[in-house]
C-alpha cells in the first residue's frame, strides 16, 4: 500500500484535465498532477477542494475513484440538493480550470499483501461507490489471489455511479469479483436485492453467499444507517470488529460545530494555551471558552487542515502530544487511533490549561 503522507496535508493548485458526466447528476473530475508525488494516494483516500463562492470559502471532500497508487487522480462528485460546490462542479466545471486541492487524506484503507488470498466484502451506497471502487480496483490489481464481493446500493438503475468502471472490473477480473446491484426503488429479478438493505436482509445476503460469510476484510461506505447495518450483520456472524472498515458520507454533518473560529471579544481572557506543530513549524496559540482545538490553532495557523468540521473526514487529525481533550464525535478516527493518542481537532475541547498537538504525525 502507498503509505499516507506523514506530514500534514497541504493545498496546491491543480488543473482539471477532464470532466465527464457519469449519471444525470454526477460527474467524474480528473486532475493533472504533473507527477507531483505529494498527490500519490492510498486506495480509499479523498481530496479536499477549496473554492470561494460569493466571498465565502467552501471546502468539500470527495473520494478518489481510481486504483492506487498510480491511477489517474480522479474523483466522483454527485450533486446534492443545495450543495454549492457540487452544483457548480456538476454544471459549470470544465477542463482547464485550476482548483485548490489538498493532498490526499483519509484512513479508509488497509495494508495490501501481494501474496495474500483474501476474501473481501465491499458495500457501497450511492456515491459511496467512489472510495469503494478505488479499494476494489486496487485489491484486484495488487492482490492477484484475492476475491471481492461488491454490493452496490442505489435507488434505481439510472443512479448507479461509475457503472462503466464497475463493469470493466467485472470483465477484467472474471472469476475474482462478484458484483451485485441492490435497488431500493426498482424491481429486480432477485427479491433479496430489492429494497433497503436492513440488518435482516444483509444477514440473508451473507447466508446466501452474495456477501462472504468469513471475510478477511469488510469495507462499507454510505449513510450511518447502512454502515451500522453492515457492521451489525457481520458482527452477528462472528467477524472481528477490527477488520470492518467504514466511512460515512461527509455530507451527514453529524458533529458539525462551527464553520470558522468564533470571534473573540476585546478583553476576553483565554482559558488556556496551545502549541501546534504543522509543516515542521511549531506555533503557540491561545484557547478561549468554546474553542475547539482547531478553532484555537487556526487563529495563529490558518493553514491548519480541515474540511468537514463534522468529525467525519479526519482531515484535521493530529497527535495529542500533551494535555487532555474531550471530543464530541470520533467517527473520523479508525480503530486504535484514539488509544494511540490521535484526535480530531475539529471536535476536541481542551480539558487542561495547555495542549500540544502535532499535525505532522
Ligand atoms: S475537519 Fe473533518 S473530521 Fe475534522
Amino acid at each position: 500500500m502507498t503509505e499516507p503522507a506523514l506530514t500534514a496535508p497541504i493545498f496546491a493548485t491543480l488543473t482539471v484535465s477532464a470532466v465527464e458526466h457519469d449519471t444525470r447528476n454526477s460527474v467524474t473530475v480528473t486532475l493533472e498532477t504533473d507527477g507531483d508525488n505529494r498527490f500519490r494516494f492510498a486506495h480509499g483516500q479523498h481530496l479536499t477542494f477549496r473554492r470561494m463562492f460569493d466571498d465565502i470559502e467552501i471546502r468539500r471532500s470527495y473520494s478518489i475513484c481510481a486504483p492506487s497508487p498510480d491511477g489517474q487522480l480522479r474523483v466522483g462528485i454527485k450533486r446534492v440538493e443545495g450543495g454549492v460546490f457540487s452544483t457548480w462542479a456538476t454544471t459549470e466545471l470544465e477542463a482547464g480550470v485550476e482548483l485548490d486541492v489538498m493532498t490526499p487524506t483519509g484512513h479508509f484503507t488497509h495494508d495490501l499483501v501481494s501474496t495474500s488470498a483474501r476474501r473481501y466484502a465491499l458495500v457501497a451506497a450511492g456515491s459511496g461507490i467512489t472510495p469503494v471502487y478505488s479499494i476494489a480496483a486496487t485489491i484486484l490489481a495488487e492482490e492477484p489471489a484475492s476475491v471481492v464481493s461488491l454490493v452496490c446500493v442505489n435507488q434505481n438503475s439510472n443512479s448507479i455511479m461509475l457503472l462503466d468502471d464497475i463493469e470493466a472490473l467485472r470483465n477484467r477480473y472474471l472469476g475474482r469479483v462478484q458484483i451485485w446491484n441492490v435497488l431500493t426503488q426498482e424491481a429486480t429479478e432477485i427479491p433479496l436485492l430489492e429494497g433497503r438493505p436492513d440488518a435482516d436482509r444483509l444477514g440473508a445476503m451473507i447466508h446466501a453467499g452474495i456477501l462472504p460469510a468469513e471475510p478477511d476484510h469488510v469495507f462499507v461506505c454510505g449513510p450511518e444507517g447502512l454502515v451500522a447495518n453492515v457492521r451489525n450483520a457481520y458482527l452477528a456472524v462472528g467477524t472481528e470488529a477490527d477488520v470492518i472498515h467504514d466511512e460515512l458520507f461527509t455530507s451527514s454533518q453529524v458533529g458539525q460545530l462551527s464553520t470558522a473560529p468564533q470571534i473573540i471579544e476585546q478583553g476576553e481572557q483565554p482559558i488556556g494555551t496551545g502549541y501546534a506543530i504543522l509543516h515542521g513549524r511549531a506555533t503557540g496559540f491561545d484557547i478561549y471558552q468554546g474553542d475547539t482545538v482547531l478553532d484555537a490553532a487556526q487563529r495563529t495557523r490558518p493553514d491548519a487542515p480541515f474540511s468537514c468540521r463534522s468529525g467525519i473526514c479526519s482531515t484535521c487529525r493530529a497527535h495529542l502530544v500533551e494535555g487532555v481533550v474531550e471530543m464530541n464525535v470520533t467517527h473520523g478516527l479508525v480503530a486504535g487511533e484514539e488509544q494511540a493518542g490521535y484526535i480530531l481537532t475539529c471536535q476536541a475541547f481542551a480539558k487542561t490549561s495547555n495542549v500540544r498537538v502535532d499535525f505532522d504525525r
